[in-house]
Order: structure tokens, then sequence, then C-alpha cells
């Protein structure tokens, strides 16, 4: 299947001599959810930046549905229209004094109609729950809710792909939930997903593809269902493997799951265990496997 987006070996040296990206090639398959993996330094955010033109190779290519882009004006606004960028810090990317006059700030610049511009607006902030403070300044805000501004002024833009940097960290458990359920809705509307991650926890049951990041390369893309079943794979990603992964194993270990691919997710995980409580003890035994 052909890619959304890709980078074809890309290189990257920033102007100080520190090396960005080496040799870094990468495929994002359109209308799934992509995380990012890697430690501090790995290349996540210069990767980031080469998808929407912010950054520019030095060698290797980057290609939006099989085309090389363009670094023109005329090639760099088209690749933004369909590239929305969320950046790890907001107070980077707000600029307006009011939610609703940032929001709008992309579609203006498309050149839209005004009824087109408000419609699209009132969408955006209702998509991230913040109609309410439509009218309000920008730094009365908290830092959950200017990252939610930041998404919806790229959701205003109505990208085919949405990129976030670290969009989890600095939010609380409930926040969390509520940024996941907002990328759900953009990927059951065919919207394609990337963010860059440390939480393999949350890589493992929210993403259907990971690409795992080393020393400015991707060292490893596979889909979450295939890591699943081999542990191993995570420590490129993390000194640790998932937890619901390392439960997994265990139980399997001492004979009280049957062998086979592990659940993404500790609640699930939890769900098995019970089943089993429920089974007749026969089908419980670890020889039953087939
Ligand atoms: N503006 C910059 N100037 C110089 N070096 C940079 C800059 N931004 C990042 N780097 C370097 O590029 C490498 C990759 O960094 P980065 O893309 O920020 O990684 P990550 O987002 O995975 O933490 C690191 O060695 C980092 O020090
Ligand atoms: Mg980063």
């Amino acid at each position: 299947m052909s890619a959304l987006i890709e980078l074809v070996s890309v290189r990257h040296r920033y102007p100080d001599g520190r090396t960005g990206l080496d040799d870094c090639s990468l495929r994002l398959r359109g209308g799934l959810r992509h995380a990012l993996l890697g430690v501090n330094g790995a290349g996540k955010t210069t990767l980031m930046q080469h998808l929407n033109g912010l950054l520019r190779p030095d060698a290797g290519e980057v290609r939006w549905q099989g085309q090389p882009v363009r670094y023109d004006r005329a090639g760099l606004r088209a690749l933004r229209e369909q590239v929305g960028m969320v950046f790890q810090n907001p107070d980077r990317q707000l600029f307006s004094a009011h939610v609703e006059e940032d929001v709008s700030f992309g579609p203006l610049n498309l050149g839209l109609p005004d009824t087109e511009v408000r419609a699209r607006v009132a969408e955006a902030l209702s998509a991230v729950g913040l109609s309410a403070l439509a009218r309000s300044p920008v730094h009365h805000l908290s830092f959950g809710q200017k990252k939610r501004v930041c998404l919806a002024g790229v959701l205003a833009m109505q990208p085919q792909l949405l990129v976030l940097d670290e969009p989890m960290a600095g939010l609380d458990a409930p926040m969390q939930r509520d940024l996941q359920r907002m990328l759900d809705e953009q990927v059951a509307r065919g919207v394609t997903v990337l963010l860059s991650t440390h939480d393999v926890d949350f890589a493992a049951a929210w993403a259907d593809e990971v690409h795992v990041m080393a020393a400015g390369r991707c060292v490893r893309s596979d889909s979450v269902d295939r890591l699943m079943h081999e542990p191993a794979a995570w420590a490129a990603a993390s000194p640790s493997m998932p937890e619901v992964l390392a439960l997994h194993r265990e139980l399997t270990r001492l004979g009280v799951l049957p062998a086979g691919s592990s659940p993404r997710a500790v609640p699930q995980l939890l769900n098995q265990l019970r089943a089993l409580q429920r089974a007749p003890h026969h089908e419980r035994a670890s020889h039953d496997i087939p």
C-alpha cells in the first residue's frame, strides 16, 4: 500500500553541526494511528518538522502521496494545508490575544469566505470542548486548555495528517483520555494521526503502528499487533516494555495463561484472567494450549 507521506534517506544537520536526522526513512500509511517512540534526542521533533516543511532535508527527500515536496511558497503552502502540526509547547504556537482569533488564523489564511471560517472555527472549538471559551483571552487559559486551542487551530484547517509532538506530556490522566478521544474521532473521519511519546503503555494501547527512532534514524516500524507477539522488539524504544506485555509474559511463564499474543492494555488482560476464573478447571490447564 502506498504511503500518505514518507521520508526517504533524509539527513538533517543543524547549523551548529549537530545531527538531527541521519539517513532516516519512514513511511506513514494513511488512515491509521501512528506512534513515534524514542529516547530524548532520538530525532522525533526533527522528523516531525520535516513532515510539514518547517525543516528541509540536507539530503534525501520527503514525499507527499508519492510526490517530492517542493520547497517554494506554493509547495509549502500546499503541504501545510494537508499536514497540521501541534507543537510540544503551546506558547510557541499561539500568538493571538483571543481563542477564536487564534483558531481563525489558519482558515483565514486559506482565503476561505467568512461564513466558512466561522463554521470551521465553531466546529473545531466544539471538537476540542472549548466552545464556551471562544472569546477568552489566551493568556487566561491553563496549559491543557492552550494545548486544545492549538489542536483546534490545526483542526480548523481540516488537514489529512495530524502531527502532534508529545501531546500527552504535561496533561493529567482525564485530559489525556479526552485528547485520545478527540484524536480517535479524527481517525474515524479518515484523518491520519502521528504523535510522539515516551509512554510505551499508551503506544501499545492506542497505536496501530509504532515507529522507533534512535540516533536520528527510524530503526523499526511495525504494527502494534505484531509487537504484542514480540516483547524484545520494544527494547529499542524504551528501557521497559509495556507493562501489559511484562505481565502477560509472566502469567504465561507461570502457566496461568496460554502462550500467544498479549492484549494491548491491562484492562483486557484482567478480563482474560476473569474469564479463566469462570471457565471450568479443565479448560484452564496450560497443556490445553493449541
Ligand atoms: N535547534 C537545534 N539546534 C541544534 N541541535 C538540535 C536542535 N534541535 C535538536 N537538535 C539536536 O538534534 C538531535 C535530535 O533532537 P530532537 O529532534 O529534538 O529529538 P527528540 O525530539 O527525539 O528528543 C539531538 O541531538 C538534538 O540535540
Ligand atoms: Mg522532541
